[in-house]
């Protein structure tokens, strides 16, 4: 039990077809195209569109099937689905449940993780210890948001930042006792004390998204930086060891803000919120799924996810490809 590691077998990953540009915000709102592609890198982003409404676990399925295709796994062999999202299709049955069903996974559990942002990585964590554990041989861990539906289309501060989206990894146990492939280290850490700042309530009359971007932007900078070195460092690497940081993608500044605190160049980290915008547990394996398809992570990379998200949520993951 002890030599078992969790490998990524593959990633899917799938967005709706809808494109908002900064140029529809400067139509319904006083803002501009310079002022959102300075201050956060976001020149588009995908949306749901209401003809046509797709649901988290809809688009998480329809990523999961390109991943069981690329990894060769198929539906009936996956032991468990783990999603991540803010914008379940209900309180329940999970979002999980219904893509069990949809995609004929009969032999799986499923349960829905609720993280914000750091959701991606903190399922993955979870899955990663039930391989390791030995209770499950093939996980589907799922990031997929609707979070358009969850916006106050009047408030300028929030509304341009986010698309919707999802991502999913198969990953699989291996016995092999090979150091070089699989994940390394997890870490994980939450501070309730700054729920405020970014939320999203359940219930009453106010249910939008709201957030004090400044004040999440300093946090997100400093604990997304000390949570990649600690991944780093309990993987036995240095950060320079890394060839590339996927970060969860809310704002290219606090991206190059981790990049300088780390000193790492940005030719490692693997950015695509200019066409995406935030797609908050989407975001990581989006980034993967574009890095690994252009042929920049391969074979044996080494890669560091790190995810910050409302809650506060923080996690890190070293993984070798
Ligand atoms: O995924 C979870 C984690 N989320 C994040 O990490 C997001 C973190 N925060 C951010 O990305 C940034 O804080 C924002 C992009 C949200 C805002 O950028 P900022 O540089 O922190 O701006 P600010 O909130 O300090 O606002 C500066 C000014 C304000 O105007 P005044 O008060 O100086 O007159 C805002 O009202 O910019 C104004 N502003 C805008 N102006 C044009 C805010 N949003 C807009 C907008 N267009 N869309």
């Amino acid at each position: 039990m002890g030599d078992i590691k969790a490998k990524i077998l593959s990633v899917g990953t799938y967005v709706p077809e809808k494109v908002l540009t900064n140029a529809y915000f400067e139509s319904i709102l006083d803002t501009s195209d310079e002022w959102i592609t300075t201050r956060t890198g976001i020149r588009e982003r995908r949306v749901v569109d209401a003809d046509n409404p797709v649901t988290a676990a809809d688009m998480g399925c329809r990523a999961a099937r390109v991943a069981l295709e690329r990894a060769g796994v198929a539906a009936k062999s996956v032991d468990g689905i783990i999603v991540a999202t803010f914008t379940p299709d209900n309180f329940f049955p999970s979002t999980a449940c219904r893509m069990q069903a949809d995609l004929g996974c009969t032999g799986a559990f499923a349960f829905d993780i609720s993280a914000a942002c750091a959701g991606f990585v903190y399922a993955l964590t979870v899955a990663n210890n039930m391989i390791v554990s030995g209770q499950a041989k093939t996980i589907l861990v799922v990031g997929s948001e609707v979070i358009s539906k969850t916006l106050d289309w009047n408030d300028r501060g929030t509304c341009i930042l986010f698309g919707d989206g999802a991502g999913v990894v198969v990953l699989q146990a291996d016995g092999s006792g090979r150091r070089d492939k699989g994940i390394l280290s997890c870490y994980l850490s939450s501070d309730g004390t700054m729920g405020d700042l970014l939320k999203l309530p359940s219930w009453g009359d106010e249910r939008f998204l709201s957030m004090k971007g400044n004040e999440v932007f300093k946090h997100a900078v400093r604990m997304m930086s000390d949570a990649s070195a600690r991944a780093a460092g309990q993987a036995g690497f240095k950060i320079e060891d890394i060839d590339f940081l996927i970060p969860h993608q809310a704002n290219i500044r606090i991206i190059q803000s981790i990049a300088n605190t780390l000193s790492v160049p940005m030719e490692k980290v693997v950015t695509n919120l200019d066409r995406y915008g935030n797609t908050s547990s989407a975001s990581i394996p989006l980034a993967l799924e574009e890095a690994w398809g252009d042929g920049r992570v391969k074979d044996g990379s080494k890669v560091l996810f790190v995810g910050l998200g409302g809650g506060f949520t923080v996690g890190s993951v070293v993984c070798i490809i």
